[in-house]
């Protein structure tokens, strides 16, 4: 396969009927979201819905979520939906929250990895929602880089990725938001996160009134949540502004390029240290965070060094990508 990658306008209106077209036509498209670029295909149709674990080399037991256009939806694809949902939905929906619920019975196990649940939610971006309205089913859609790689924010990222391996991208420009949604587990009496995002822990508490749980730390057991993943192709570590300094007054004369993202005020004039400095608004970070990376993952460092960011509710989604990027793996699968 060595498709030249179709950029589609997200604004003409025959480019989104063309994009509606590939996918019945049981093809790929990357499509915008608010988080980060998905890699859609028609949830209904088991041969495309294959094609997104070839083109992302991804293992066939981790599931997709599913992306609606509203609620009434939901029971095409989820059973024994709790009441709890609809509240969720008022406060979030269109938004950056994934439910697990229980799968329905039609939904094919290769969307589920075999599991009995299902995720799903429906994305806060305009040209996406109206592919799906023209569609009328749901699109299964992972992240569209490699597998374990940085996540993509911008077509340019798609491109890099999965060039010569889809049909087209969906051309929205930057996501909002830049991180991946929240996934929250209601399939259990007690309701818990299965990975942070954009609604926080606290967000989600407010609107029930009731206290979740939220265990990060890493556990194979649950489906997808991997010790290493969003991984740049360079080392990358994450240490505090002060180690970064160290680190920098420790480097020889003529060795490598570095990167260095960083939230602090930092002043280096050298040019073997290429630096980008986010906001310190987190909102503004996670924007930008894998923008940052992508670009520093490009310019042949022998490493990345990041600032450690915050450790609190609402920077903890950010947190839990960058000691995943930073991760070492001790398996021999990476
Ligand atoms: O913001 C997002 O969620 C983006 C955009 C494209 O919507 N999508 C995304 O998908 O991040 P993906 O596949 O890269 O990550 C989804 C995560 C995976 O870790 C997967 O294992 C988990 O959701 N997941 C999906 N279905 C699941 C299930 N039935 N049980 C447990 N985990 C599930
Ligand atoms: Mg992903």
């Amino acid at each position: 396969m060595n498709k030249k990658i179709k950029i589609l306008d997200a604004v003409k209106e025959k480019d989104i009927l063309q994009a509606v077209k590939i996918i019945q036509e049981g093809n790929l498209v990357a499509v915008p979201t608010e988080t980060v670029y998905g890699l859609a295909a028609d949830a209904r149709n088991v041969d495309a819905v294959k094609k997104i674990f070839t083109v992302k080399n991804r293992p066939s037991n981790h599931p997709l979520i599913v992306h609606i256009s509203s609620l009434d939806k939901l029971s095409q694809w989820a059973t024994d939906i709790p009441p709890i949902v609809e509240v969720l939905a008022k406060n979030f929906w269109p938004g950056p929250l994934t439910l697990l619920l229980k799968k329905n019975d039609k939904v094919d196990d290769i969307i589920t990895g075999g599991l009995s649940t299902i995720a799903v939610r429906i994305p806060n971006n305009k040209p996406l929602l109206q592919v799906l309205n023209l569609l009328d089913t749901g699109l299964a859609a992972p992240s569209a880089n490699p597998h374990k790689r940085i996540s993509p924010t911008t077509p340019e990222h798609v491109i890099a990725g999965l060039s010569g391996k889809i049909d087209a991208v969906l051309d929205d420009g930057p996501c909002n938001i830049g991180l991946e949604s929240t996934i929250l587990d209601l399939t259990h009496h007690n309701i818990r996160i299965l990975r942070h995002g954009p609604i926080t822990k606290k967000m989600i508490e407010t609107v029930i009134g009731f206290a979740i749980e939220s265990p990060l730390i890493h556990e194979e057991s649950v489906s997808g949540n991997m010790k290493t993943h969003y991984q740049p192709y360079t080392k990358t570590s994450l240490m505090s502004l002060s180690e970064i300094e160290t680190q920098i007054s420790l480097l020889g004369n003529g060795e490598k390029k570095i990167g260095i993202i960083h939230y602090s005020d930092l002043k280096i004039a050298c040019e073997d240290i290429k630096t980008i400095q986010l906001s310190n608004n987190k909102e503004q970070y996670s924007k930008f965070l894998y923008h940052a990376l992508h670009e520093l993952d490009k310019i042949n460092a022998s490493q990345i060094l990041v600032e450690t960011p915050p450790h609190n509710d609402s920077w903890s989604d950010v947190f839990d990508r960058l000691l995943k990027a930073c991760a070492v793996d001790d398996s021999s699968s990476r």
